[in-house]
């Protein structure tokens, strides 16, 4: 029964993946919980889902490492928005290991290695371009002379780092996940087209018979559903000490997708599909830019590696019930 401690346990993604992790019925579960004014309803959301919540701060590494250790974690799996932090982060699970395999070797005797698992992202990808025929997978390492095209700006930091959880496989059974963009229940990312479409429905005067989406219009994005995604996640887990062959990274997307097909069903599902859909560009936002990648992502070894199938396809057609989950998600937090 293993131990997996998430790292960004109060995330979107972070609370999808524990959610299927005790599904399997073959773990147990532990969410970190940054400190501050939410820190204790966020604790009690994991306790009800049945996570076990550790309220500190992941990117101290002296809490970190003791954390793991006092639980008896058996594999960390990072989740976090905690990007400068990436390395700090890593550097304190390479100590916990550290930490073990010391205590394991003044006792005469060996174990296995601490997991870990992190979660990267496409947009270290950038645009190969609109060529068919040429599908970028995880074979294609980014960052390097050897891709067809430069990470995202936003991502630019990710190739260094994801080589640096690969060089210390020495240490860590380790495993790099790059999921599509996420969609599913109350997937934030979309707001991004979807929000001016709301706004627009919104507008009681109908006064402006235009919306601007900060998009290019040729702009392709790769997308998974949550639940899908953390379905790989499981399947990295339950194979990472040493079930994931010499390159253990793996692309996450199930459907590669026109940007303006998303935007036009949306503005359909919201009622504003008369007005005149303007794509505004992304105005040099780093943000904007990696949405607006023209991407031609692979998940071929996920299915051949790992076993993993999308279950959930269809992302446009079924788009109503996405956009609705996404309203409801913002009129919480309202
Ligand atoms: N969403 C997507 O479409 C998508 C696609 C590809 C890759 N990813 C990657 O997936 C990861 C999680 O994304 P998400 O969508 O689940 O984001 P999210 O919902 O914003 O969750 C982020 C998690 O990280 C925690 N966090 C943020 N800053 C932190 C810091 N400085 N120190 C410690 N914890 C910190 C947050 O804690 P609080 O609850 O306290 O804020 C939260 O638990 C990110 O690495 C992201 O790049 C996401």
């Amino acid at each position: 029964m293993p131990n997996i401690l998430i790292l960004g346990g109060t995330g979107y993604l972070g609370q999808a993946v524990s959610q299927a992790l005790l599904r399997s019925g073959n773990h147990s579960v532990w969410g970190t919980v940054r400190p501050g004014s939410t820190s204790q309803s966020k604790a009690r959301t994991l306790s009800l889902n049945e996570i076990t919540p550790v309220i500190g701060d992941a990117t101290d590494p002296a809490w970190l490492a003791k954390t793991i250790a006092d639980h008896r974690i058996d594999v960390v799996i990072d989740i976090t928005q905690a990007y400068d932090k990436a390395g700090v982060i890593l550097d304190a699970v390479i100590s916990a290991a550290r930490n073990r395999a010391e205590v394991l070797a003044k006792e005469q005797a060996v174990g296995p290695k601490l997991g870990y698992i992190y979660t990267s992202g496409s947009w270290v990808h950038g645009s190969p371009g609109l060529g068919v025929g040429r599908k970028v997978g995880d074979l294609t390492v980014p960052g390097t002379s050897l891709a067809p095209a430069k990470p995202a700006t936003a991502v630019a930091w990710r190739p260094a780092h994801e080589q640096a959880v690969l060089a210390a496989r020495e240490v860590l059974d380790v495993a790099v996940v790059r999921p599509g963009a996420i969609y599913g229940r109350a997937s934030w990312v979309w707001g991004t087209f979807w929000s001016p479409l709301l706004a627009a429905s919104k507008d009681a005067d109908n006064n402006a018979n235009e919306v601007q989406i900060p998009a290019d219009a040729g702009a392709r994005i790769g997308t998974v559903h949550v639940d899908d995604l953390a379905e790989a996640y499981v399947r990295v887990v339950d194979r990472v000490h040493g079930l994931l062959g010499s390159w253990p990274v793996f692309d996450v997307t199930s459907e590669v997708l026109l940007v303006p097909d998303i935007v036009q069903a949306a503005a359909k599902v919201l009622g504003v599909e008369k007005k005149r859909i303007v794509y505004a560009g992304t105005g040099g936002n780093p943000f904007l830019e990696a949405l607006s990648l023209v991407v031609n992502t692979d998940s071929a070894r996920a299915r051949c590696v790992l076993g993993w199938e999308a279950k959930r396809r269809g992302f446009v057609l079924n788009l109503g019930v996405f956009v609705e989950a996404w309203r409801a998600a913002q009129a919480q937090g309202e």
